[in-house]
């Protein structure tokens, strides 16, 4: 297709679609029981979505991270649900401009799903309504519920365990979870309710490798999606900003720079989706617990 230039930015060319499927439960479905790793990364706009997709990214994760790397805050608690639903519409926007084929996953943020279902159902629908796929809540057992509520009503639904920032206060910080028995039960039991519930995938965040790997073996139908949980999961996801090096800060130990040899954020992308793929990335020694 000959895109024309347009000022501002041009989205990249899309890509062809007989080589590429749009994304859809089923297309994940059928990739998790061939055990064809499932990439993912966060987008918050519509040039980074597109570009993305044209890398080969699976699914987009319009993440409540954005409080951090877009807004400045110190934790994902003040993202507010106009927000969430400005910049999905955003990235939904960018993907149907340059006709991409991701999945497109809206982040709940903090206290829109918290006081019953059908607050989660009226939020999510706000998310589906701006272009999302799918919503992704944080939190076990207790979201069971919703999650069962929501799947019913035609809202897929990807879970979050482990480190789940938004109840950051109440963890202590940005810290493993799952380390001792007694958790690592915990959320092994949590994570089957949430499958059980209907949700068609889970984030795994910060939780030790061996016990993602096993956890991810016993779910059959919910890929796993890891961050900080190793190389046995069914997929992964970083956050934008970090897999380009543009974390000011310290780096989370789960992350590299895809940026370092390859010089652009397309070359980047493409070098994140080729080592998730053939399982260069990420390597237990270095990115995991
Ligand atoms: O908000 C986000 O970007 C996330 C990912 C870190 C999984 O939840």
């Amino acid at each position: 297709m000959n895109t024309p230039a347009t000022p501002y930015g041009t989205l990249p060319p899309a890509s062809t679609p007989s080589t590429r499927k749009p994304m859809s439960l089923p297309r994940l479905r059928e990739m998790h029981a061939s055990g064809e790793k499932i990439t993912m990364l966060t987008a918050y706009d519509a040039t980074f979505a597109a570009v993305a997709d044209a890398a080969g990214v699976e699914c987009i994760l319009v993440g409540d991270s954005l409080g951090m790397v877009c807004q400045g805050l110190t934790s994902t608690v003040g993202v507010s649900l106009e927000t969430m639903r400005h910049h999905t519409e955003c990235v939904a926007n960018g993907l149907r401009r340059s006709h991409g084929v991701a999945w497109l996953i809206g982040d709940l943020p903090f206290g829109t799903y918290h006081e019953s279902r059908e607050q989660a159902l009226r939020n999510a629908i706000v998310l589906m309504q701006a272009g999302a796929h799918m919503v992704k809540l944080e939190g076990g057992g207790w979201t069971a519920d919703t999650v069962r509520f929501l799947v019913e009503r035609g809202v897929p639904v990807c879970a979050h365990l482990g480190l789940t920032p938004q109840t950051v206060h109440a963890l202590g910080g940005y810290r493993v979870q799952g380390k001792t028995d007694e958790s690592a039960a915990k959320l092994k039991r949590e994570a089957h309710e949430l499958q059980d519930a209907g949700a068609a995938m889970l984030v795994l965040e910060m939780v030790p490798s061996v016990l993602s790997a096993t956890l991810t073996q016993t779910l059959n139908h919910c890929p796993t999606i890891g961050i900080g949980a190793g190389d046995g999961t069914a997929g992964q996801v970083l956050v934008l900003h970090d897999m380009l090096g543009m974390n000011l800060g310290k780096m989370p130990k789960f992350v590299r720079n895809f940026m370092e040899g390859t010089g652009s954020v397309r070359g980047a992308m493409e070098a994140y989706v080729q080592a998730v793929k053939n399982g260069s990335f990420p390597v237990n020694a270095l990115h995991a617990w």
